[in-house]
């Protein structure tokens, strides 16, 4: 196995294995990887979506996003479509995924089926190298706080982002937004690092604060946690697989695919409470 840094923040290229053949040594190897890079790479892989299940499986349960799960398809699997001609996509704000649950997933496996010849990249942003960062004064002040996260800017009859883009979310009459509180500062698991957690997509206010009175502090974190030296910038081939790391990264889709289609298979893993 070989790794190869994607940039000096976040991210590795993975190459020399096959993820359909996974063993549970290269299991451990692989999370101690996720661990140290937020994300990974592997280039030149065949996987159907029972594979990419069983890959999935090894790391955690599946997680079924709540939203995706219109009734039409497997609910363990997310097709992200981006066709010619849409004016949303998923995933175009900075965002950690699906955090309005009560125990977030702990990563997706994002694996391509048609890329772009040009555009469609992904950013990833480390979220310790961003609390790293902060001076110590900020970060005594945000060690106690909590912040609200909901899913009301993403899905929902009010958003109405259906007509605007192929890959469609639950905007029935019936859906009610979820809603839940994380601390600001969360600890990875595996590595003990303190991990900056909110994001643009999610984060609504400070528990016990206004949303006015959150806004310029949230917004100064939500900026501050994608400053170009924490990220990288990933070009996808068809047949490549990304695993990130939902509790130490956020990331964004860039929506400058033009006229082309981009077809993406995701599938979440189960994450814990965050603490
Ligand atoms: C996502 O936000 O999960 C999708 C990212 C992408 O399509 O690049």
């Amino acid at each position: 196995m070989q790794v190869k840094k994607q940039s000096g923040a976040v991210g590795a290229e993975i190459s020399g294995i096959d993820l359909r053949d996974v063993s549970d040594g290269l299991t451990q190897e692989l999370r101690g990887q996720l661990a140290e890079h937020g994300v990974l790479f592997f280039r030149d892989q065949t996987l159907d979506t029972d594979q990419h299940k069983m890959l999935a499986r090894k790391f955690g349960e599946i997680f079924i996003h709540p939203n995706f799960n219109t009734g039409d398809h497997d609910p363990e699997v997310v097709t992200i479509t981006r066709a010619p001609g849409d004016t949303r996509i998923v995933g175009e704000e900075w965002h950690t995924d699906t955090t309005m649950m009560a125990e977030p997933p702990m990563g997706a496996l994002l694996y391509a089926i048609e890329a772009p010849s040009v555009g469609g990249d992904t950013l990833f942003a480390s979220q310790w190298k961003a609390y790293d960062a902060l001076s110590d004064g900020m970060k005594d002040m945000l060690a106690s706080l909590e912040c609200v996260h909901s899913d009301r800017k993403v899905a929902g009859p009010s958003n109405a982002l259906n007509a605007k883009r192929a890959t469609v979310v639950r905007e029935d009459a019936d859906w009610k937004p979820t809603e839940n509180a994380h601390p600001v500062i969360r600890i990875h698991p595996e590595s003990g690092r303190k991990c900056l957690f909110v994001n643009a997509s999610y984060s609504i206010c400070f528990e016990g604060w206004t949303e006015a009175e959150s806004k310029p502090l949230l917004d100064w974190l939500l900026e501050w946690g994608h400053r170009p030296e924490f990220t990288c910038r990933f070009r996808w081939t068809p047949g490549t697989m990304a695993f990130w790391d939902n509790r130490s990264t956020k990331h964004l889709a860039i929506h400058d695919a033009g006229p082309e289609r981009r077809v993406m298979r995701r599938i979440q893993i189960a994450g814990g409470p965050v603490v």
